[in-house]
């Protein structure tokens, strides 16, 4: 009797867990989605601070297409700016794994001719105080990219002052400087690369 009990209440507890199981399931599935293109919406608020809303006239969100660029272990998320169809501004979403203390995401925006427009560190694990000053609200560090381009500086000057380059480097904080520096080469290296098209329609 106590045993046929015993029982019973072991296998409501399964069923329930069963059930709990497919319910957190299907909610996962549902928000992700949402929180994905929430996410991808912050960014692009991030990014209308590079390229102001009134220089594009589509939804850079949906007009992106996936790249694999070498260093980066995830794949970069490439957002496009056209206006009237006409390029803009290609926006890059990047994730550096080489922080002092592990990932760095970043948005490099870049102009048609390959220059950049502006970057800014969306998200990091630095130290607040040192690392840290690659946020735009922290300093003005990230700010000294902006104009620059694949030859200029000239590329063995595409480094941190520490190591010769023109770059200023954040006291303290030199794995951080080189990581960042070293992500926007790769974007701008990316975009010269003329094996692909950046600009080329998403695939259906
Ligand atoms: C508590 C602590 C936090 C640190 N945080 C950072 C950091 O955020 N970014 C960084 O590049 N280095 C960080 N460092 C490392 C040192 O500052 C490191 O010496 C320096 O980045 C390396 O510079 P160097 O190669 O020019 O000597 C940290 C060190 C300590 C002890």
């Amino acid at each position: 009797m106590i045993q046929s009990r015993r029982l019973r209440a072991a296998l409501s507890l399964t069923v329930l867990g069963l059930v709990a199981a497919v319910l957190l399931s299907g909610v996962d599935r549902l928000t992700r989605e949402p929180i994905a293109l929430a996410e991808q919406r912050r960014a692009l608020a991030t990014l209308t601070e590079l390229v102001p809303a009134a220089r594009f006239d589509n939804d850079p969100v949906f007009d992106r297409i996936e790249q694999r660029i070498s260093g980066f272990d995830q794949p970069a998320v490439i957002h496009r700016a056209r206006m009237h169809g006409e390029p803009v501004a290609l926006i890059f979403d990047v994730t550096t794994p080489r922080g002092y203390s592990g990932d760095i995401r970043l948005l490099v925006a870049l102009n048609p001719a390959g220059t950049v427009i502006g970057a800014r560190v969306l998200s990091h694990r630095e130290t607040p105080g040192l690392g840290d000053k690659i946020e735009v609200r922290r300093s003005d560090w990230i700010h000294q990219f902006r104009g620059r381009s694949l030859n200029d500086p000239q590329p063995q000057r595409w480094t941190s002052s520490r190591r010769g380059g023109d770059f200023d480097t954040l006291t303290a904080a030199t794995v951080t400087t080189d990581a960042v520096i070293d992500a926007v080469r790769r974007v701008l290296m990316e975009a010269s690369a003329e094996d692909h098209d950046l600009w080329r329609q998403p695939e259906e």
